[in-house]
């Protein structure tokens, strides 16, 4: 796309139409969902859908891709306070049907917490459309380099290039979180369908590596080649060292 704005309501008239397509027949529409700048302007159209064409949430059942731990749902870096703001808070998704990985819960917990949330999805038949960001890692939630293929949701270390990516928001790097609760890659490759988006340059380098690159665990979203229904949607400059 020339930019980032007309790709990003191509992608949501995609997901629009998948709640449409479940909603008459009677089914839930399990949506994957991200945070960080590049889904903005995915959730800001398909809040003018439901305010303006009547697009309704009431079958929508989302689960978040990730959230840094610890973090208090109320803190203003939470990806809580994030998917609320530029999404929930405007649509009339059921507050029930919402899943993102908590960042309060404790240590002790955490182990049995990732394996009930990677449950929950299986019942609710998996994923059927997963929306991704890319970290200049090249990680897909937070799996970063080093991920597993088959790796399911579990607490991570954060790499240090993505907490300097992290530190203007967090007013500096000694205050972005170490850890995080991902999805894992297995997670999200049993989605049914996948979209990733990246815009700009500084996604121009990982984005060549990620399509054109080996299949390796260095560079996670490189294992999206392996997944039948993936696309990339791409402004010029992220697309710009591509062949
Ligand atoms: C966020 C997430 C991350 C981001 C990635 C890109 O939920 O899972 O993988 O998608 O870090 O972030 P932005 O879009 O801010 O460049």
């Amino acid at each position: 796309f020339s930019n980032s704005v007309e790709a990003s309501i191509c992608v949501a008239q995609e997901i629009a139409t998948l709640i449409k397509l479940k909603q008459a027949n009677n089914k839930p529409c399990i949506l994957g969902l991200a945070t960080g700048s590049s889904p903005i302007r995915v959730y800001e159209e398909l809040v003018r859908m439901h305010i303006e064409e009547g697009l309704s949430f009431s079958n929508v059942v989302t689960f978040n891709l990730d959230e840094y731990y610890p973090m208090d749902k109320n803190s203003i870096h939470s990806y809580f306070y994030f998917m609320h703001q530029h999404l929930f808070n405007h649509v009339n998704i059921n507050p029930n049907n919402i899943n993102i990985p908590s960042g309060s819960v404790s240590q002790k917990e955490l182990h049995q917490y990732c394996i009930d949330y990677e449950l929950k999805i299986k019942e609710y038949g998996g994923l059927d459309f997963q929306l991704l960001g890319i970290g200049r890692t090249g990680h897909i939630g937070f799996n970063e380099p080093g991920s597993h293929y088959n790796s399911g949701t579990r607490s991570i270390t954060l790499d240090h290039l993505t907490k300097i990516d992290a530190a203007p928001s967090f007013l500096g790097i000694n205050n972005v979180p170490k850890k995080a609760i991902t999805m894992g890659i297995g997670t999200v490759k049993s989605a049914k369908r996948i979209v990733l988006l990246a815009w700009g340059h500084n996604k121009s380098s990982i984005i060549k590596d990620t399509i054109e690159g080996e299949i390796t665990s260095e560079v996670p979203a490189s294992y999206l080649q392996k997944h039948s229904n993936t696309t990339f949607i791409l402004n010029e400059e992220a697309a710009q060292d591509l062949t």
